[in-house]
C-alpha cells in the first residue's frame, strides 16, 4: 500500500508530521518519515527527539520534514511484527498510527534468540490444572524431592545468626572456594587452587558466563542434543553458531566421537560435554572421554564440562571428567555444584573450576551480575562438601531403586521402551511406537491421565520421539504415575487429530 498524503500525528502536546511512503500488510510502517513540526512549548522538543531516535527515526523540528536515514538512504526496511521473534528485525520500525505503540516495549534484538526451560513451564499449567482440582503426578522438574541434608540446613541457620548476610567476596569465600578446589583435586586426580575455583548463584551461571566469556558473534559451539536447553538457548543469545551433536540412543545416548569430530570446524571455540546427561541419563565412558580429548589435540578449543550430575551415577560406575585427562585441564571448565548432589536448589550455589587467568573474568562478570553469591549460602556448602556424606550415598541408592522400577514399569506399557539410564534421575523413553508426537503426547498424559512428563523435543530437535520423567518422587507416587500411563495408552489407542 502506498501513501501520497501527509498525516499530522498529535503526540501529547506535540505536534508531528508523519510521512508514510509505504505501509507493509500489517500496518507497520516500511518507508517514510516523521518529524515534529510544532510544540506547545521549546521544552518538549528535546523531549520528541528521544522518542523519535527510540523508534529508530530522525526528528525534525520546526519547517521542513527531515529524513529518516534509514529509509531516505534507500535501505530496505523489511516489516517488523510486535513480537520479538521476528527473524527479520534487523531494523527498528513501529506500527503507525497506532498511540498506543508509541510505548511499545523495545527489546534488543538478541532477546528474540533467548530459548527457556520448558520444565518450569509445565510445572506452571500442572499448577493450574491442580488448583482447578485435577490430581497431577509431578514428574516434570529436574530436581530431588529429598530435603537438604538436616547437617547442611544447621549449618546455613547457625550462618544467618552468626551474621552471615553481608556481602562477600565474588568469587566466592575463601575457604569454601579452598574446599571444593581440594574436593577437585580429590575427586579429579588433578591439582587444583583455590584460585582457580569461582562460586556462583547455582550451576547455570557457570554455563552462562563460560559462554559470555568465550564465545563471539559467528563462533561455533558444539553441544549435546537432546541436551540440557540452556545451552542451546545462551549460544544463539550471544550470536553464537549452535551446532548440535546427537546423542543416539543405540549408543545408550552416549556421544559418537566420530560424529563430534565431523562437527569440528575452524570456527569450532568451545565443546560442551555433559554426564551424567539430562534429560538422557547417558554417560560417557573413560576411553570415549579420553577420545574426545585427543580429537580436540591442539586446536584451540576449551570444553564446558558440566558435571553437576557427577555424584549420581548408578550400579557402581564411577565418574571420570575430561579436566582429568593430561593436557585438557586448562583447556576445561567443570562445571559443579550442590543442587542435585545435596538437594539444594532453592540455596542457588554452584561452581566453576578452570585456569585462574579465565576465572579472574568470570569473576568480573560475577561483580557485574549478582555481586556474589549468598554469603550464609556458601557457609552451608562448606558443611555439605566437608560433612557427612550419607545423606548423598542414601540418595543416590534411592534414585537407583526407583529407576529400576520405573523402567520395568515403562517397558511393559505399549508403545513405550526405555533403555536403563546410567546417571542422574531420570529416564528418557522412546515413544515412537505409540504414534504419538512427543509434545502432543506429554501434554495429553498432562491433561487427561494427571502426569507431568517433558517432551523430548523440550531438549532439542533430536529429543523428538521421546519424553523425560523425572524419578524425583516416591516410589508410590511413580508407581500411581505408571498406571495412570498405562491405563490411558490402553484407552488412547490412536493418536489424536492433529498429532
Ligand atoms: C545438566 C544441567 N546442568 C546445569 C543445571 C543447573 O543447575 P542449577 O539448578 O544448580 O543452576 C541443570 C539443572 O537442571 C542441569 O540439568
Amino acid at each position: 500500500m502506498r501513501f501520497e498524503s501527509m498525516p499530522m500525528l498529535g503526540v501529547g502536546p506535540l505536534l508531528m508530521r508523519v510521512e508514510l511512503v509505504e505501509v507493509g500488510v500489517h500496518g507497520f510502517l516500511v518507508r517514510g518519515s516523521i518529524s515534529v513540526i510544532g510544540s506547545r512549548s521549546s521544552r518538549e522538543i528535546p523531549r520528541a527527539a528521544g522518542k523519535c531516535a527510540r523508534f529508530g527515526m530522525t526528528p525534525g523540528v520546526g519547517r521542513g520534514v527531515q529524513d529518516n536515514p534509514l529509509t531516505s538512504s534507500g535501505a530496505q526496511l523489511r516489516p517488523q511484527n510486535r513480537g520479538y521473534n521476528n527473524p527479520f528485525a534487523s531494523f527498528r520500525s513501529f506500527p503507525a498510527m497506532e498511540r498506543a505503540t508509541q510505548y511499545e516495549l523495545q527489546l534488543a534484538r538478541r532477546m528474540s534468540r533467548l530459548g527457556t526451560e520448558t520444565a518450569f513451564e509445565v510445572l506452571n499449567k500442572a499448577r493450574v490444572l491442580e488448583r482447578q482440582g485435577k490430581s497431577i503426578i509431578h514428574l516434570e522438574i529436574g530436581e530431588p524431592d529429598f530435603d537438604t541434608p538436616a547437617n547442611v540446613v544447621e549449618a546455613g541457620v547457625d550462618a544467618l545468626r552468626k551474621g552471615w548476610t553481608h556481602y562477600g567476596p565474588s568469587a566466592g569465600l575463601p575457604e569454601l572456594r579452598q574446599s571444593l578446589a581440594e574436593y577437585v583435586s580429590r575427586t579429579r586426580g588433578v591439582k587444583v587452587t583455590s584460585d582457580e575455583v569461582v562460586v556462583v548463584p547455582g550451576g547455570k551461571p557457570i554455563i552462562f558466563f563460560t559462554i559470555l566469556s568465550l564465545i563471539d558473534e559467528g563462533d561455533e559451539v558444539i553441544y549435546p542434543n537432546p541436551g540440557f536447553p540452556i545451552y542451546e538457548s545462551m549460544i544463539r543469545y550471544v550470536g553464537g553458531r549452535a551446532v548440535p551433536v546427537r546423542l543416539r540412543e543405540e549408543c545408550d545416548f552416549s556421544l559418537d566421537v566420530s560424529e563430534l569430530t565431523a562437527l569440528i570446524s575452524d570456527r569450532t571455540r568451545l565443546i560442551i560435554l555433559n554426564s551424567p546427561q539430562n534429560p538422557t541419563g547417558g554417560v560417557l565412558s573413560r576411553r570415549d572421554i579420553e577420545q574426545i580429548a585427543k580429537v580436540i589435540g591442539d586446536r584451540n578449543i576449551m570444553v564446558l564440562s558440566d558435571e553437576i550430575y557427577s555424584r549420581l551415577l548408578f550400579d557402581g560406575a564411577e565418574h571420570f571428567s575430561i579436566m582429568s585427562v593430561p593436557g585438557m585441564q586448562e583447556r576445561t571448565i567443570l562445571l559443579d555444584g550442590f543442587s542435585k548432589t545435596y538437594a539444594m536448589t532453592g540455596w542457588r550455589m554452584g561452581y566453576g573450576v578452570m585456569r585462574a587467568d579465565l576465572a579472574t573474568h568470570m569473576t568480573r562478570l560475577m561483580t557485574n551480575s549478582n555481586s556474589c553469591t549468598a554469603s550464609f549460602t556458601q557457609v552451608a556448602g562448606i558443611e555439605a562438601i566437608k560433612g557427612d556424606q550419607k545423606s548423598v550415598d542414601h540418595m543416590r541408592d534411592e534414585f537407583q531403586r526407583r529407576r529400576d522400577m520405573v523402567v520395568a514399569g515403562l517397558n511393559k506399557i505399549k508403545g513405550f521402551s526405555c533403555r536403563m539410564p546410567k546417571g542422574a534421575f531420570y529416564v528418557f523413553p522412546n515413544i515412537t511406537q505409540t504414534g504419538w508426537k512427543s509434545k502432543p503426547l506429554a501434554d495429553a498424559l498432562l491433561e487427561q491421565a494427571g502426569v507431568a512428563a517433558l517432551s523430548g523435543t523440550s531438549f532439542g530437535e533430536f529429543g523428538e520421539g521421546y519424553l523425560r520423567f523425572s524419578v524425583a518422587n516416591s516410589l508410590e507416587n511413580l508407581h500411581q504415575a505408571l498406571e495412570r500411563v498405562d491405563q490411558w495408552t490402553k484407552k488412547m489407542s490412536n493418536p489424536a487429530p492433529g498429532n
